[in-house]
């Protein structure tokens, strides 16, 4: 747990504004400043941030908060962990909690790893950079085409053919081999401590922090295996690990998507054409978790394979899992014979960019593909077709978009709908899953109680006469929950602090709820709060009563108050309308 008081010192050193800026560009616009939300693909600006009241609201998908909620949702981390990125940024020091035996331990060793890694990345560059023993691998990298300054964005290395000259180096810069062999770059054999490269070109492999956390070495010629790679460790697990993530997140935000390529070399190949949002999988087939990471960073995802079969078939594979994760996935194609190395060395960036504006979707690439190895000629072979597809057809999470595709597949095979359907079994792409809302999350809006609590938000005035009347009869469900908590925090306090508030609601619907309608001022502007309260009041009262418990609420109630005048001509409005429809 992080005190309170951390949490508002953090907060009062930091801004919003700044904190945000780091991820999207903001240009102002009056009192707020606006941009192209990180959290929805969109063309035009509907995200604003509050410098005044240190919050952001989106009117496009509804997300709002506050800047530690911004990090939360924009890095994925909890809010613990928001608060302490932001303390270091702004110098606010956090004492942790006294950590135990073993967890100091675990975090001394995370330490003695970075440093290895680092010390290890130092030396295979300084071979490759120096040493006559790099000599080969400057040729083979001028030979490919990779200048210094690709060859430092890499930070690439060799290593040279000896069997323990790395170990030599971490022994010699103090460095604890037991350690490094937890990395595994290092061995221990009968004949003492040997390296696990030699005599290949190394790229350091980097968490999407920029911190190396393993190796991948290739051979200088063609021998076999062309790549190894550092095993899996504390640090690396590869089926996590996005490949050049670290140098791709500015550009993924800023184009919201990403491209995704299989070999270290195809990623360069792009870097150095100046496409940047680009990442690849370290020599395995993409994961689940893989998948995960990209949702957080990107809404859509461009596959950039080898125009070969076993291209093919990584993109077919991976078409499952972006299905499932309903993210959108194009597949972009080469020429035959190509890779993006091969292509942009001959090609030009333009000539790419058109190969990705031609982009397929992936579940038509996969339809097409099928079609050309069983040609739909006959009852049969249709057979067969639907059979490959109805699995991946099945996983397709978007109502409309199955629908389509349903349509496609049945104007390709010749058949019809019902057909298709009672070969897939009885599946109706109604059904099965619900397609979301575009954008998601846009909750369901009452104006009334909307306007009411943009009333306490925006005028004091209005927000003591809900503090004197209650809320019971005003708002229900979260609207409810929310005024409560703006009542709570704000009694007895003259400004408040709107920032903090959002802090500690804990759900996220809450929070988009209050930015919400602290960003409504604008439209208040020049209203006369008092009618606008009267209006909403009443439109509340009418929901709630029906004409028989608007009389038992008659019998409880002061015959002299207002809400019994109010009452009155309600129930005789009722009346009449009921009247009117005999
Ligand atoms: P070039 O052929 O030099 O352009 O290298 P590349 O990086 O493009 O490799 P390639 O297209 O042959 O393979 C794609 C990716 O698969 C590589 O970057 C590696 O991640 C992985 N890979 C290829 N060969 C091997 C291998 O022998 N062992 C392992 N572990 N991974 C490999
Ligand atoms: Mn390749």
């Amino acid at each position: 747990m992080i005190p309170e008081e951390k949490v508002r010192e953090v907060a009062e050193r930091i801004s919003i504004v700044e904190v945000v800026s780091e991820y999207v560009q903001l240009r102002r616009s009056g009192g707020n400043f606006l941009g192209l939300c990180p959290f929805h693909g969109e063309k035009t600006p509907s995200f604003n941030v509050n410098p005044a009241r240190e919050i952001f609201h989106c009117f496009g998908c509804g997300a709002g908060g506050n800047a530690f909620s911004f990090l939360m949702k924009i890095e994925g981390v909890s809010f613990p962990e928001a608060v302490k990125i932001l303390a270091r940024k702004s110098g606010v020091e956090i004492e942790e909690r006294q950590l135990s035996q073993a967890e100091k331990q675990a975090q001394d060793e995370r330490q003695q790893f970075q440093k290895i890694n680092e010390l290890a990345t130092n030396y295979y560059r300084s071979i490759l950079t120096k040493g006559q023993e790099g000599e080969q691998a400057r040729q083979y990298l001028a030979r490919r085409a990779v200048e210094s300054d690709i060859s430092e964005a890499y930070r690439l290395g060799f290593a040279p053919d000896r069997r323990d000259g790395l170990v030599k180096h971490l022994n010699s810069n103090g460095a604890v081999l037991e350690v490094a062999l937890k990395l595994g770059i290092i061995r221990k054999g009968d004949a003492g401590w040997f390296d696990l490269f030699r005599n290949r070109l190394i790229f350091p492999i980097c968490d999407a922090r920029g911190q190396i956390i393993a190796f991948a070495g290739r051979v200088l010629d063609s021998s076999l295996p062309k790549y190894i790679n550092s095993p899996e460790s504390p640090l690396y697990h590869k089926s996590s690990v996005l490949f050049g993530l670290d140098m791709a997140l500015q550009s993924i935000r800023n184009e919201n998507a990403v491209i995704i390529v299989e070999g270290y070399f195809d990623h360069l190949a792009l870097y150095r054409a100046g496409i940047r949002n680009v990442v690849a999988t370290c020599g395995t087939a993409l994961t689940p978790t893989h998948a995960a990471l990209i949702k957080r960073h990107a809404e859509r995802v461009y596959t950039l394979f080898d125009s070969d079969s076993a291209g093919k078939k990584a993109t077919i594979r991976s078409m499952e899992l972006f299905l499932e994760q309903r993210i959108p996935a194009d597949v972009i194609m080469l020429p035959a014979g190509d890779d993006p190395d091969s292509f942009l060395s001959k090609q030009s960036t333009e000539a790419f960019f058109e190969q990705r504006d031609k982009a397929r979707p992936i579940f038509d690439f996969f339809v097409r593909s099928l079609l050309q190895e069983t040609p739909p000629s006959s009852v049969s072979n249709k057979v067969k077709v639907i059979n490959e597809l109805s699995p991946c057809f099945k996983k397709i999470g978007d109502t409309a978009e199955r629908s389509l595709y349903e349509k496609e597949i049945c104007r390709l095979l010749d058949i019809r709908t019902h057909e298709f359907r009672k070969q897939l079994g009885g599946l109706s792409p109604a059904r099965s899953h619900q397609a979301p809302v575009v954008n998601g999350n846009i909750p369901v809006i009452d104006r009334s109680q909307e306007m009411l609590l943009a009333l306490m938000g925006n005028f004091p005035e209005a927000l003591e006469t809900i503090r004197g009347q209650g809320v019971g009869t005003l708002f229900e469900g979260d609207y409810l929950t929310l005024a409560e908590t703006i009542l709570k925090e704000t009694a007895n306090i003259d400004s408040p602090d709107w920032s903090a508030m959002m802090g500690r609601l804990d759900k996220q619907e809450l929070r988009d709820m209050l930015s919400r309608l602290l960003f409504s001022a604008s439209q208040l502007e020049g209203m006369d709060w008092q009618i606008a309260f009267d209006d909403c009041r009443q439109a509340r009262i009418k929901k709630q009563l029906t004409t028989k418990n608007i009389s038992l609420r008659l019998a409880v109630i002061d015959p002299d108050s207002e809400e019994h005048a109010a009452l009155l001509k309600l129930a005789d409005e009722e009346l009449r309308t009921r009247k009117s429809k005999f």
